[in-house]
């Protein structure tokens, strides 16, 4: 089925979707599932009636309700987006699955390694859509990068580098790194297509709760390829960066930059190879142009959901799938055993 047919048999035939979870993040799912025209919202369900009463006029032919359970016995309801804390999606994902529903499940896909595989094996035993929203993955700027890193515009990937620090809606359930750190962690493994070998973590917490609201994790891919990252919930100032850093270019992604998101450095070291330099210097500077490509602004969620849609109507496997999801819970979990050893090197 060619890319103009699957979007018309959709539209004849659009998924019907329940958000759980009407918070923060939940209502952006109801209002993008709600544009169609692959999709369409039959149900929302939020334990709290006010929450629930306030995003009513989002999907306002939408079935309510309280109870998660309800909604695993309707027929309309072909797919279920899990957008409630994280500690409630590997209980709320299992029992969709097991209903034979297809899942959305929000970033990050469980609080342990353990659970995310337990949920691969079950979407797959069920034969049912595991999707996990890494929401840039669907992205104009990370798509641009992934063009440029597979075109080999940068060349030998050398490091990358994250920040994205703030101050920080602190959360009562999980710490800086597991909220914030996916973003990252499901970028740098879109990107690069490979998994570290190991890597070391340390955090701290500065208040009651004992969650850390900084930490900064260190990936380690071997051959010298080495990723950076720092997450924070206590900065003065909104920071969003990540540096790819090649052997021919580099790249700056700022994502708080809309006109001009990414930025391509021809810059670099040349190293001398001839007899005279290895006696000398042998490092070289080369500073050239910078060019930043053009981008329509989109809202990825957008894409997020309709892809989604498509998955569950052609059984294509998605591009954040619950293997990918499960990658990024497992660095996720063994950062959190670097951090409670005081920064000990885990290898993976
Ligand atoms: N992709 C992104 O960019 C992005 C951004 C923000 C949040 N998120 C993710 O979205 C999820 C929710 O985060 P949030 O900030 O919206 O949280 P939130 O606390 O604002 O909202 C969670 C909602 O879930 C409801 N809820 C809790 N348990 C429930 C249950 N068992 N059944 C029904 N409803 C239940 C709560 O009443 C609440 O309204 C998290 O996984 C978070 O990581 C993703």
């Amino acid at each position: 089925m060619n890319e103009v047919s699957i979007a018309s048999d959709l539209s004849k035939n659009p998924v019907g979707v329940a958000v759980v979870g009407c918070g923060y993040w939940g209502p952006n799912l109801i209002r993008n599932f709600s544009a169609g025209p692959a999709s369409r919202v039959v149900a929302l369900c939020d334990q709290n009636e006010a929450t629930l009463n306030r995003v009513g006029a989002l999907a306002p032919t939408a079935r309510k309700t309280r109870d998660f359970l309800t909604l695993l016995t309707d027929p309309a309801v072909e797919a279920v987006a899990i957008a409630t804390p994280v500690g409630t999606h590997a209980a709320l994902a299992t029992a969709a699955l097991e209903a034979g529903k297809h899942v959305l499940v929000e970033k990050p896909l469980a609080t342990s390694e353990r659970e995310a595989a337990k949920l691969v094996r079950l979407a797959e035993h069920v034969g049912r859509t595991l999707m996990v929203d890494h929401t840039f993955l669907y992205s104009a700027p990370i798509r641009k990068i992934k063009e440029l890193i597979d075109a080999g515009e940068l060349g030998e990937i050398f490091y990358l580098d994250s920040v994205r620090i703030n101050l920080g809606l602190f959360q009562n359930d999980v710490n800086v790194l597991w909220d914030l750190a996916p973003h990252d962690l499901s970028i740098v493994d879109y990107l690069l297509g490979r998994s570290p070998i190991a890597l070391t973590a340390t955090g701290a917490c500065h208040t009651r709760g004992g969650l850390e609201d900084m930490a900064y994790l260190h990936l380690d891919f071997g051959e010298g390829l080495l990723a950076s990252f720092h997450v924070n919930w206590l900065s003065p100032v909104k920071v969003r960066h990540l540096i790819v850093a090649g052997s021919k270019k580099s790249l700056v992604y700022n994502d708080l930059n809309p006109w001009e998101p990414v930025k391509v450095y021809d810059r670099g070291i040349t190293i001398d190879e001839t007899t005279e330099a290895r006696r000398g210097v042998l490092i070289g500077y080369r500073t050239g142009d910078i060019w930043s490509p053009h981008m329509e602004p989109e809202e990825p969620l957008r894409n997020v959901v309709r892809h989604f849609a498509e998955c569950v109507r052609t059984g294509r496997r998605p591009l954040s799938d619950g293997e990918a999801g499960l990658r990024v819970v497992r660095i996720l979990d063994a950062a959190q055993r670097s951090i409670e050893s005081g920064g000990a090197r885990i290898t993976l």
